[in-house]
């Protein structure tokens, strides 16, 4: 080829990489076979075979490399990637199923292992990564947790890892998953699912992370149907700052205590400078009932898991027609809405300041800590929550609860927790809300103020109504 002259040569051995000293430079297959979609992860592997320590990894400018089987450039050590290009998975979702790498947690798997010590990954000059989502979107027909469904990219084994300027566009399940890493930040990227049919997106997470540490989230924005950042066992030490998230869960902790054998310690989490616009939920912590239920071990049944989540600070806070800005349940996924009062997790020192703007209903929180650990420490400063209708002055609908409902269960020391709580939170009160809070007198009958039981109405929440399940839980 007249453009790179070493091609040729290059071309002989196993990949489409050029090697020069300490730098392998990716082109793709698709340039020597008129344009077909021939995949690129041999070459890609090579690459990091070769350049993968104490070297640099390019993927030249301006190119579509498709990627058309899993990829594990794991072990890399002092090694920078600049991603130039378009990575493009392929869509034969019977070959990912079967061969995407598991990730343990929740029998969930992923396309792409990724990982090293004393690494950064840059996408610039253009590069980004295309999950060809829709039609993972498609085929999933809303199912919950799909086995073998993958995740775009895995940072596995990994310290004293940087990766910058990602856009990971219709991701095929969750878009990053942190993974027994230590020092790992993920900055400026841009997520986004969505999908353009009568299925939704599921399990589109932004970012998840278990048993990792020292971790940073920074400069983010996410469009996706589930959680925007979620943070899942083992986590201690994350720093979220500047996250702008659209439709989705916004900044959750969990789901935790799924697994009776494995205990789910979390703490020195911080979520500061974000904004939800449209969102289910802005600042939630969720954790999984006491007793065991359901029969699958992905991430649809499970529970009894012990453990905390302690030193939690959710500060300056936009949220704006966010349905539910601020919860704690402890029974999340539980079936029929029993055993809620059973959590083995134990949540302490919680604290919401500066949150500020819209609710969608007439619910601003629904804080429910478990019979078996009320929680300690859960403070409210400078949270000024009312519904989109009161801001317009419209009344709010199917309901005689037209100030902002702040429901509360379980707070040790409520009084000085700064929480206008005005109405017991129900135990088995969902993650997705979609009407008013109606003025159920159950809820209220451990509360000083019984006003509303007069005024019961017959359309009022059944105590034991089954949950919903929901496909993106
Ligand atoms: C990924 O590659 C590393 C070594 O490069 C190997 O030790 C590991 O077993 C591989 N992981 C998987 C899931 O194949
Ligand atoms: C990574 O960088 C640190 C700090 O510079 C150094 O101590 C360590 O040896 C490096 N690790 C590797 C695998 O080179
Ligand atoms: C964490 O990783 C960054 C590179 O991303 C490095 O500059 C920094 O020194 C590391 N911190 C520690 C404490 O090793
Ligand atoms: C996400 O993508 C959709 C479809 O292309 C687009 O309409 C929407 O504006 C994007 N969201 C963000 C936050 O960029
Ligand atoms: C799938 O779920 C989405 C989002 O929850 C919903 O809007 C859509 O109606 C569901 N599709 C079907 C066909 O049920
Ligand atoms: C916040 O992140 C956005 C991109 O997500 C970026 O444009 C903006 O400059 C960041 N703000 C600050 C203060 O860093
Ligand atoms: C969390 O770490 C502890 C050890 O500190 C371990 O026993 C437990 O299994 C881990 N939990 C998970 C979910 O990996
Ligand atoms: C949980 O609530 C049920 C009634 O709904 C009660 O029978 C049970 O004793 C409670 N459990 C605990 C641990 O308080
Ligand atoms: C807000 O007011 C509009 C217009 O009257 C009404 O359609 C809507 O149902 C109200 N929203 C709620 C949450 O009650």
């Amino acid at each position: 080829m007249r453009l790179f002259p070493s091609l040729a040569l290059a071309s002989l051995a196993a990949g489409f990489v050029v090697h020069e000293r300490d730098t392998c430079i990716i082109f793709p297959e698709s340039l020597t076979h008129d344009g077909e979609a021939v995949d690129d992860a041999p070459s890609i592997h090579e690459a990091f075979e070769r350049c993968g320590k104490n070297g640099k990894v390019i993927f030249e400018k301006g190119h579509v490399f498709n990627v058309n089987s899993v990829m594990n450039t794991t072990g890399l050590e002092n090694c920078d990637v600049s991603l130039r290009g378009e990575l493009r998975f392929s869509t034969d979702v019977d070959y990912w199923l079967a061969n995407s790498y598991s990730v343990v947690f929740q029998k969930q798997s992923t396309a792409w292992l990724f990982g090293g010590e004393n690494v950064t990954f840059r996408a610039e000059e253009g590069g980004w990564y295309n999950g060809n989502g829709q039609t993972w979107y498609t085929q999933n027909r809303n199912q919950s947790n799909q086995p073998g469904r993958p995740i775009s990219i895995t940072f596995y084994d990994s310290k004293n890892l940087h990766v910058d300027g990602l856009s990971i566009i219709q991701p095929q399940f969750w878009a990053t998953f942190v993974w027994a890493s230590q020092n790992v930040s993920l900055t400026n990227f841009y997520v986004n699912a969505t999908s353009d049919d009568e299925w939704g997106t599921v399990n589109t997470d932004g970012y998840d992370s278990w048993n990792s540490r020292d971790l940073l989230v920074e400069n983010w924005v996410v469009q996706n149907q589930d959680d925007c950042i979620a943070v899942k066992g083992n986590t201690t030490n994350l720093l979220v700052r500047n996250v702008t998230c659209h439709w989705n869960f916004g900044m959750a902790i969990g789901s935790v205590g799924q697994y009776e054998d494995m205990p789910d310690y979390v703490e020195d989490i911080t979520f500061e400078d974000v904004r939800c616009y449209n969102c289910m939920e802005a600042a939630l912590i969720k954790t999984w009932q006491g007793i065991p239920e359901g029969h699958s071990s992905n991430g649809n049944g499970g529970g009894g898991g012990s453990g905390y989540v302690k030193n939690v600070q959710f500060r300056n806070f936009e949220v704006e027609n966010t349905a539910l800005p601020i919860q704690i349940s402890q029974c999340i996924y539980t079936e029929n809405g029993q055993n809620c009062n059973t959590s083995k997790m134990a949540i302490s020192d919680i604290t919401y300041s500066n949150i500020k703007g819209t609710s969608r209903y007439n619910i601003g929180s629904s804080i429910y800590c478990s019979d078996v650990h009320p929680c300690p420490g859960i403070k409210f400063e400078n949270v000024e929550l009312d519904s989109v209708n009161s801001t317009l002055d419209l009344p709010l609908y199917g309901t005689t609860l037209q100030d902002e409902v702040f429901q509360c269960t379980n707070i040790i020391d409520q009084e000085q927790s700064g929480i206008p709580c005005n109405r017991k939170a129900p135990s088995n009160y969902g993650q997705a809300v979609f009407t008013n809070v109606k003025d159920d007198s159950s809820a209220t009958e451990d509360t000083e103020d019984r006003t509303e039981e007069s005024t019961r109405d017959p359309q009022v929440r059944p105590k034991k109504k089954p949950q919903e399940k929901l496909a993106w839980e």
